[in-house]
């Protein structure tokens, strides 16, 4: 079997060895862990000057990564990833701004770290790139001779054309995405968003099922839905149980409910409306003042972008507002805790809540729904409240699927959730449960690479011929 080799931007281990917080961590982690292989990408760190790849074997994972300069790490990570894509991709076009040089920083770090592979790159290989920050980066392998099957994967949405024209250098990405041999998304709704762009401005067709003539190319473009390992996540939750963290949670809400929100502190989350929709549960069920808290975990993120500051000062504002408006002696509405968690101790307090509040604006696919709804007590499930604009509700119809911009629906599908009979919740668990396990981590990496090991073969016996 040939080796993997999976390329991003950020790269897994932290020094605890839990991953970062982030989906396509958390995720390529635990796909990658079972195959084995090699995971290169960006260190965390800033250098003074590049420098050949540092290599680390960790079990079946040997990891490759690289410094970046402050002007790279500005240009292409702060700037045109975090600045433009990021945001346009989530459909915040307000929040997104173009600087030529940023993006030309962008081409350039691409270009940079190929080359950096490409040492490390053996004829049997097959590369699995993931995310928006590398969106150039086949292209670039290309320029350099590199012919292994080269897959991309996007874990953010990816947007319809007219607002991914905002971004200037739009035809320039797409054409750099076709370099792939098979790019992949997280919807069908993501996935006709490219198919769209590139017939309607008539760079290619589709030709038989899922394969694309585009830019002088032909390429496999394909969805698939990440997921999680719900059975091991259901037994971590019920394992860690007695942890400390998960004993201070259980006793600090003793009697009460808990609606419980873990995401990273990104404007994308819904975070304001999601803490204003609360607000008015507490307004229009005033019954349930003193009786349930919102405790939301958001950990900061991407600190040094502007959004990422301001958000971070809109939600202090909104906590502390309706904390004083409704907070009485022995009971605080909403428990805003700015900080990370081992990833089995957050599993075992999803299990300790009785709803989950998951209402991003935009997501590509959102795990926090899938792991709180695989760590509920099956005998005791708690409920789901779902945005219909995270990825994952397209896979989750056992949820409360709610529009996060409608306050009032939200508010209402939260005192749904916590007064649903028992007989309800375990019907829409159990549904969501096997739902899970059809469609699971595996799942994904494995019809992933079945398609780019398949656009392998056919390419050798093309060349035989
Ligand atoms: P995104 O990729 O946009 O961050 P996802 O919901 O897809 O959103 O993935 C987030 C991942 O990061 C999940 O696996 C979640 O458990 C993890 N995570 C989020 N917040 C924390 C936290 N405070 N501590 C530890 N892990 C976290
Ligand atoms: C999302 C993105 C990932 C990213 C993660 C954390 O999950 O899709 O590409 O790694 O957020 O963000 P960060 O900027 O810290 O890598």
């Amino acid at each position: 079997m040939s080796r993997l080799i999976v390329v991003s931007n950020r790269v897994a281990p932290t020094q605890e060895g839990s991953p970062a917080a982030g989906g396509l961590a958390v995720g390529v982690l635990d796909a990658l862990k079972e195959t084995g292989g090699l995971w290169f990408g960006w260190s965390g760190e800033i250098v003074g000057h590049g420098g050949a790849p540092s290599i680390d074997q960790q079990g079946t994972v040997t990891y490759a990564t690289v410094g970046l300069t402050r002007r790279d790490y500005d240009q292409y990570y702060r700037g045109f990833s975090n600045a433009t894509l990021w945001p346009t991709f989530h459909y915040r076009t307000d929040l997104s701004r173009y600087d030529r040089r940023e993006y030309a920083g962008y081409v350039r770090v691409n270009a940079m770290l190929a080359k950096q592979l490409s040492t490390l790159i053996k004829p049997d290989d097959v590369i699995w790139v993931h995310d928006y920050h590398l969106l150039p980066f086949a292209r670039a392998l290309r320029d350099l001779n590199v012919t292994n099957p080269i897959g991309f994967f996007l874990h953010t949405p990816f947007p319809v054309g007219e607002v991914l024209r905002t971004v200037p250098p739009h035809e320039e990405l797409v054409k750099a995405m076709c370099s792939y041999d098979v790019v992949g998304f997280q919807t069908h709704s993501d996935r006709q968003s490219f198919v769209d762009y590139i017939e309607r401005g008539h760079f290619g067709v589709s030709t038989e099922e899922g394969v694309m003539q585009a830019f002088g190319r032909v390429l496999k473009v394909g969805t698939y839905p990440i997921g999680i390992y719900p059975d091991a996540i259901a037994k971590a939750a019920e394992q860690l149980s007695d942890r400390k963290a998960v004993a201070e949670l259980r006793d600090a809400m003793r009697g009460r409910r808990i609606i419980m929100s873990v995401d990273r502190l990104d404007y994308s989350k819904g975070l304001v409306e999601r803490f204003q929709a609360f607000e008015q549960l507490l307004t229009d069920a005033p019954e349930w003042q003193g009786k349930v808290s919102l405790v939301q975990i958001a950990p900061p993120t991407r600190s040094d972008v502007q959004t990422y500051q301001r958000i971070r000062q809109a939600l202090e504002g909104e906590a502390g507002r309706i904390n004083g408006r409704f907070a009485q002696l022995d009971w605080t509405p909403i428990q805003y805790l700015n900080r990370k968690y081992e990833r089995n101790v957050l599993m075992a307090l999803f299990r300790l809540s009785q709803v989950g509040y998951v209402t991003p604006l935009r997501d590509g696919m959102n795990l926090v729904a899938k792991e709180y709804v695989a760590a509920q007590n099956p005998e005791d499930p708690g409920v789901l409240v779902l945005s219909q604009f995270a990825g994952a509700a397209e896979q989750m119809p056992g949820a409360l699927v709610v529009n996060p911009f409608d306050l009032s629906q939200m508010a209402a599908a939260l005192a749904s959730a916590l007064s649903m009979p028992l007989s309800e919740r375990k019907a829409r668990h159990s549904d969501m449960m096997a739902r899970l396990r059809a469609s699971d981590l595996s799942t994904w990496r494995d019809a992933f690479l079945d398609d780019l090991r398949h656009v392998a073969t056919a390419a050798s016996v093309t060349r035989k011929a």
